[in-house]
Formats: structure tokens, sequence, C-alpha cells
């Protein structure tokens, strides 16, 4: 553990005052101001959702009306013509991505969904042949990702039961420990095809060392893949120097692109080039050079775009291209000391409850975890979860028993954890 958290605490106080005061010091504080707040009994709520939807930045509806004016105005003529032309419309969103990941601007791409992305990203990097086809992934994973995987081995003709290694946690834990995904990965050796994973697990919370995994995957001569979904933009990545051979993620979180908004894509530059990596085609993936030349032969691009399917749905681009600008201005480094110093004092104020029975499941530890804390009740905690609602509090609820709770660094303040905690007092 780095002893800062526990620095951090130690000057910590539970009161309103001192959460004020935090906010007004916090060079973020005015990002809150390009956020639009569902409200309660006419207040903004205190909004812990961030994990599940980001809230809407104000400057969508102006970006939108730009697009329809555009389409309005130009017909067709729109691709070319448009103020941002939709015939290039994803190449507004690589480098700005980039850098929210880590990765070069040619090994990424927003495009198609999540769970799309993660299907195409394994028909490249699943390929079992021979001794070699087994998935190792976590326990406890999105069931999307369950249902992917486990249709992916099926398609080549395998058993899943067979096929994929669950690494869970220890018996009476809810973290899966690190030396086990390593272990795991060095005993299955050279069986292993892919070892694939969320950068954090969506109930817990839990970040994994992506590095130490590539490289243990790598080791095996396996690839290693994340679903970032939990991950990005809420703590910094360094895909490319990490190596990670593949990852994809939603928009609709951290990253505050709308419900169902474009997903990303991210492929290491040295798969990109390389063509032996088997990519489905589509016509947006085709080298744009010989695109419109309607010819037989899919050429894919020598990067992350060679993913792509169709042409981009702009207006499910919209709200990205607004939300990709205010990170810009914030930047992740700023954004990453600010989170880890709320979720700090969010733990700190949970600490101190004591009349309602629940524990923190997601790490202690700022480098293993991102902006969220998961309660798990031991009972009450539907009670609990509704009392929150009807008290403003917007939090989210986890079969069986679990509240995610996400302060987000770009709206969230030291006063809605303030608030938070207070609220959580008053239910008995
Ligand atoms: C880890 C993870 N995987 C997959 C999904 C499903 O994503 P989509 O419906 O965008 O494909 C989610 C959605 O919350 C998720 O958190």
């Amino acid at each position: 553990m780095r002893p800062k958290s526990h620095h951090m605490s130690s000057s910590f106080k539970a009161s309103l005052e001192y959460a004020q005061e935090q906010d007004q010091t916090d060079i973020l504080f005015p990002f809150r101001e390009r956020f639009l707040f569902p409200q309660h009994n006419g207040r903004d709520v205190h909004y812990f959702c961030g994990n599940s939807l980001g809230l809407q930045p104000k400057s969508v509806s102006y970006l939108m009306q730009q697009e329809l004016d555009d389409w309005a105005k130009y017909g067709v003529e729109g691709h070319f013509e448009a103020r941002n032309p939709w015939f290039s419309y994803h190449h507004l969103f690589s480098e700005r991505l980039a850098k929210i990941v880590g990765a070069g601007k040619d090994e990424v791409v927003a495009t198609n969904t999540l769970t799309v992305n993660l299907h195409l990203l394994m028909i490249s990097f699943y390929r079992p042949e021979g001794a070699r086809y087994k998935i190792i992934m976590e326990a406890g994973a999105f069931p999307s990702d369950m249902y992917a995987v486990e249709t992916q081995v099926r398609m080549y003709g395998y058993e899943p039961e067979n096929a994929i290694i669950e690494i869970k946690p220890r018996e009476g834990a809810h973290i899966i420990e690190e030396a086990d995904i390593l272990e795991a990965i060095e005993q299955h050796g050279n069986t292993v095809a892919l070892v694939m994973f969320g950068g954090v697990n969506y109930y817990t919370g839990q970040f994994f060392d992506l590095k130490k995994i590539t490289e243990a995957a790598h080791r095996v001569g396996a690839y290693a893949g994340y679903d970032l979904a939990h991950a990005v933009g809420n703590i910094p990545l360094q895909l490319h120097d990490w190596n990670v051979d593949f990852a994809c993620w939603c928009s609709y979180k951290y990253l505050n692109s709308g419900p169902g908004g474009v997903g990303g894509v991210y492929v290491h530059e040295h798969h990109c080039n390389n063509p032996k990596i088997f990519r489905l085609g589509g016509w947006w993936g085709n080298d744009e050079k010989t695109r419109f030349k309607m010819e037989k032969g899919f050429i894919p691009q020598k990067n992350a775009g060679s993913w792509q399917m169709s042409n981009a749905p702009v207006f499910n681009m919209v709200a990205h291209n607004a939300s990709l600008d205010i990170f810009e201005k914030a930047g992740m480094k700023a954004l990453r000391e600010k989170s880890e110093r709320m979720t700090a004092y969010l733990e700190y104020l949970l600490k101190q409850i004591t009349h309602l029975s629940f524990e923190i499941i997601t790490p202690t530890e700022p480098h293993r975890r991102g902006a969220q804390l998961s309660m798990l009740f031991g009972d009450k905690g539907r009670e609990v979860f509704n009392a929150l609602t009807e008290n403003g509090v917007v939090a989210d609820w986890r079969e069986p028993n679990v509240i995610r709770i996400a302060p987000v660094p770009l709206y969230n303040t030291f006063e809605d954890c303030y608030k938070f905690y207070e609220i959580l007092t008053g239910i008995k």
C-alpha cells in the first residue's frame, strides 16, 4: 500500500465546512458547471452513478443541432461539406482518445459498441489451434463479457467448462489476488490462447495490474486483451507501453457520451501493421485510398481503424465529441489526482458509519481502484438504497447486495460526498 492514502486520510474531517473548503481549492471544481444534473425537489441530485451512465455535457445539444442543421442544409453533401465532415468524422476522436488510454493515435478508433468490438477483437486475437485454446478471465465478469467469451469458444467447438478458466477470489475474499492470476497463466502455459480481463471489475471496483497480466500472458505465448468499460476516463492507462494487444470500451460511463454511445477500440501498432492478424471486413475498415473504388479484395487499414465496419454513426458520436473536449481541458492527470483524494475522502466518511452493517469490498489501495466504492450489505441493502434515492442520491444497486457509488472527479464535489454520508447517517 502506498503511504499516500494514510497521509490523505489523516487530515480528513467529517464536516460540511471541511468538504466545502476542499471544493473551494479544487482546480477542477468549475468543470461541474459544464454538465446537466437531474433534479430532486428542485435541486441537483447527488449523482454517484457516473460509472454507469455519465452526465450530459451542456454542449451536446448545441453540437447535435449543428449536425441536424448541416444535414438539413447539405443533404448528402454533408459527408464533405458539414462543419465536421461525416466522411472523416471518426478521425475527430483519435488524438484525444489516444491520450486517455495511453496509445498512439493510429492505435485507437471510436467505432461500433462495446460487446460488438469485443467480438470483433476476439475474432482477430482468439484463434485457438491445437493445444492452445483456453481463455483466462476473471470470475464475476460483466455478463455481456461472459456471454461473448462463452459463445466464442463454442464457435470453435470447445466446451466453456473446459476452455474458460475463471480466476476467483480466495475463500471468503471479494478481491482477486493478482498473484493467483499470474500463477494460473503460468500453470496453464501454452494451452492459453487469450487472457481477457475487465480493466476494472464492475462489481467490486478492483483495478487489475494490466502491465503484469500482459507480461505474464506474453510469457506463455498468449495474447492479452481488456474490456476497459470501467477503466477508461477513470484511471490513466498506458496501453501501448504496457504492450497490451487489444482493448475495447464503451463511452457512456466516465466518458459521458450518452446511452449506447459509440464504443472504442485499441490495438497495438505491431498488430495493426501485421497483415496476418485477421479482421472481419467492412468498407470503413478498408484502406481509405481504395474504399470508393468499389473493387473486390478487402485491404485493411494499417491502424486500429481497420476494425471499423460501417460508416461513422455521426449522431451517436456528437456527445463523444463534446465530452472528449472536456477531458482534453481537464487532463487525466488532474482528474486522477482529484479522484484518488475524493474516493479516499468518501471511504473515510463511510468508515465513520457504525449503525449500518456493510463492508466496502473495493480495494483500499489507490492503485488498485478508480472512482468507485462498492458497499456490500449483509441485510437491509435494498432498503438503504431506496432511502438514499428518496433523499436525492443517485447510486446504483447491483444484485445480489451491493450499492455502488462513484465520486466522479469531473462533476462530483467533496460536498456531494459529505451529503451522502449525512444522508446515510440519517437512515435507521
Ligand atoms: C464490463 C462491461 N462489459 C460490457 C458491457 C456491455 O456493454 P454494451 O452494452 O455497450 O455492449 C458493460 C456495460 O455496462 C460493462 O460494464
